[in-house]
């Protein structure tokens, strides 16, 4: 699949065209952004392994028939997706109360939510992604009610299939982030699963001693980010390697023969 002109960059992935227009690559970057770009630095490796446990989750995700983006990895970095028109809103789902739930409400960090609390952020960085009600969705026309019923059955069987995904290796999904997007086929419009599904956009913790395996690392400082999202693709049966450093090294080695050539 050749690779065309950039189409779009956010803050963790680069989107290019392919010959085919219905298909485009999703490159993954090592660089991390939290608190809506304020904080950010470049951590290597992470677009990789990012990649490789995106990849993982959204194949599972379709064997249990969730429609999604994902075509296929195609390097250590990129895959080919769908092109979709994404849904302005992000679906941030909530099993335990952490982050910016409990600095808004004052619920204590680590509180169980008695059943899964869906909620809805607009997608504008210049406005810092702000929390919408349903209605706000309705009302601005982002998506209609039939489009956020399907998006909220498809989000309560991926919550369950990734609680249990998890559970089984020994972590706890705390809360995620999702986006869903609009893929025309025959003149209709179906709704997909879209952008990815990694530690950058779930909270993980350890079952056991609740070590946080995700972004939090870098949001808060708690050091050795790479460490941790390994220890996720170890513990998901991606990565055979024995430690975090091959990753690292055959990044390095990809950019040692980028340069040679
Ligand atoms: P929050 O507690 O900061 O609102 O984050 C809730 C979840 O959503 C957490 O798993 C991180 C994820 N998230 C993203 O993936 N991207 C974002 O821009 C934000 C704010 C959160």
């Amino acid at each position: 699949m050749k690779k065309g002109k950039k189409l779009y960059e956010g803050k963790a992935k680069i989107i290019y065209a392919t010959q085919d227009k219905d298909l485009v690559i999703q490159y993954f970057k090592d660089d991390a952004t939290a608190f809506n770009n304020q904080k950010k630095t470049t951590i290597e490796g992470k677009g990789v392994l990012n990649n490789r446990i995106s990849e993982h989750i959204l194949s599972n995700l379709s064997q249990i028939g969730i429609k999604n983006h994902l075509v296929k990895r195609l390097n250590m970095r990129e895959q080919i997706i769908k092109l979709v028109e994404i849904i302005p809103i992000e679906f941030i789902v909530r099993n335990v109360a952490t982050g910016s739930l409990t600095k808004r409400l004052g619920i204590e960090d680590g509180t169980v939510l008695k059943e899964p609390l869906i909620e809805y952020c607009f997608k504008d960085d210049k406005l810092g992604d702000p929390l919408v009600a349903e209605e706000h969705i309705y009302v601005f026309e982002w998506a209609n009610k039939k489009e956020i019923e399907k998006i909220k059955k498809m989000i309560l069987r991926i919550n369950d299939f990734m609680i249990g995904m998890f559970r089984g290796i020994g972590i706890k999904l705390i809360d995620f982030k999702l986006e869903f997007g609009r893929l025309k086929t025959n003149g209709k419009n179906e709704i997909i699963l879209a952008d990815e599904i990694s530690p950058d956009t779930c909270r993980l913790w350890d079952s056991l001693t609740e070590k946080k395996l995700d972004k939090d690392r870098f949001r808060k400082d708690l050091g050795d980010l790479i460490p941790a999202y390994t220890e996720v693709a170890r513990r998901l049966g991606i990565l055979h390697e024995q430690s975090n450093v091959s990753v690292v090294n055959v990044t390095k080695l990809s950019s040692v023969k980028k340069k040679t050539k």
